[in-house]
């Protein structure tokens, strides 16, 4: 069987991970990156393809040199608050980008897809856990351009029979737990990043979006889902997939809710670090809570988070934070060996 497969934004935070999985499970990823915002350091498992989603002529062009039997599409703008800003830019890489990668992978004779969608696509809640079925009402172009990803991938399996997973991240967090790679933004505006920033002395103090909301501290709630257990249940999904069970859309979460202060609080005990915190208004577009409801996830593929306690998912994140430093500064293995 041909095991090579096709990773659009294998160079970033949540692609390289997966990369790394599908390797140890006998794949051969071709990442296929624009470097926008990935990191060509952590493209280890398989070859690099430096292109963009919306050149069509090049991703039929790396389409035909690696023959690859399914695509796993992360590519994507993936900050709320700049696809506000600039939707036209969230348009254009996400949608446009997404419809040129459906038409050269069926012009390819490519027919299974695993897409990287987002809990973003439910808006606000209304119930306290989300399952798949809850109403689709996204309050951002962010949100907008995933559902309209989303849809054209399941308008093209029932017209052209395409097979698809769709996985709705909640929080994906952390780091791989050999600290080999971590997150790779250039600009981060995730919590446990900042924290992690924060603990190490580069940046003075995080700020806590909101403490009016309703939850017992009065912080927002999230459903943390380590970054390594989001990579195992693509390589589920994928063979799942394969095997002609297409059609799935799938909530990737704990089923477990965190407050930010909790965050804050477990960020403080696992780098030993005061981390300053400043309190402040609601960031514009936050919903106060998102918690999976991810019984699917369980049921259809045996899926099942190993790493996504709070302490396991700040751990391996402060453990990446610490290599990092070590490796900017130029002198990773010594630095980073006094660090832990
Ligand atoms: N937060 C702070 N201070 C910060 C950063 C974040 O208090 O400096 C809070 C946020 O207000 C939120 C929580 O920490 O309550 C988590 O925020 P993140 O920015 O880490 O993550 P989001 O929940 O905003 O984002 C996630 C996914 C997005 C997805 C979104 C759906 O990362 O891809 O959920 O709302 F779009």
């Amino acid at each position: 069987m041909n095991s090579t497969v096709l990773v659009t934004g294998g160079a970033g935070y949540i692609g390289s991970h997966v990369c790394k999985a599908l390797a140890a499970n006998g794949f051969t990823p071709v990442s296929y990156d624009n470097l926008c915002s990935g990191n060509k350091d952590h493209v280890r498992w398989g070859p690099l393809e430096v292109g963009d989603i919306r050149d069509r002529a090049r991703l039929s062009q790396v389409m035909k040199l690696y023959r690859p039997e399914a695509v796993l599409h992360f590519a994507s703008l993936i900050r709320v608050g700049e696809s506000v800003v600039k939707p036209a830019e969230y348009y254009d890489n996400n949608v446009f980008g997404t419809f040129c990668l459906l038409n050269a992978a069926r012009k390819n004779g490519i027919r299974d897809m695993v897409f990287s969608s987002s809990a973003a696509v439910y808006g606000m809640p209304d119930t306290d856990m989300i399952a798949e079925g809850h109403p689709l009402r996204p309050v951002n172009p962010y949100g907008h351009t995933k559902l309209a990803m989303e849809n054209m991938i399941r308008d093209y399996a029932a017209a052209y029979g395409l097979n698809y997973a769709i996985l709705r991240y909640f929080n994906a967090a952390g780091a791989d737990m050999s600290a080999e790679i971590g997150t790779a933004y250039k600009v981060d505006t995730h919590i446990i990043p900042l924290l992690m920033r924060v603990a190490c002395g580069d940046m003075k103090e995080i700020g806590i979006f909101g403490t009016d909301y309703p939850s017992p501290d009065g912080t927002a709630i999230r459903d943390y889902v380590h970054v390594q257990d989001l990579a195992e249940a693509h390589i589920l999904a994928l063979r799942h997939i394969g095997k002609g069970n297409g059609r799935l859309t799938l909530n990737i979460g704990t089923s477990a809710g965190h407050s930010v202060q909790d965050v804050v609080d477990m960020a403080r005990r696992v780098t030993k670090r005061p981390i300053p915190a400043r309190t402040g208004p609601r960031r514009s577009g936050d919903p106060h809570q998102l918690v999976a409801d991810a019984a699917q996830a369980g049921k259809l593929l045996g899926w099942k988070p190993l790493y996504s306690d709070l302490q396991t998912i700040v751990a391996s994140a402060w453990r990446w934070q610490l290599r990092k430093t070590a490796l900017d500064a130029g002198n990773e293995d010594i630095k980073y060996a006094r660090a832990i």
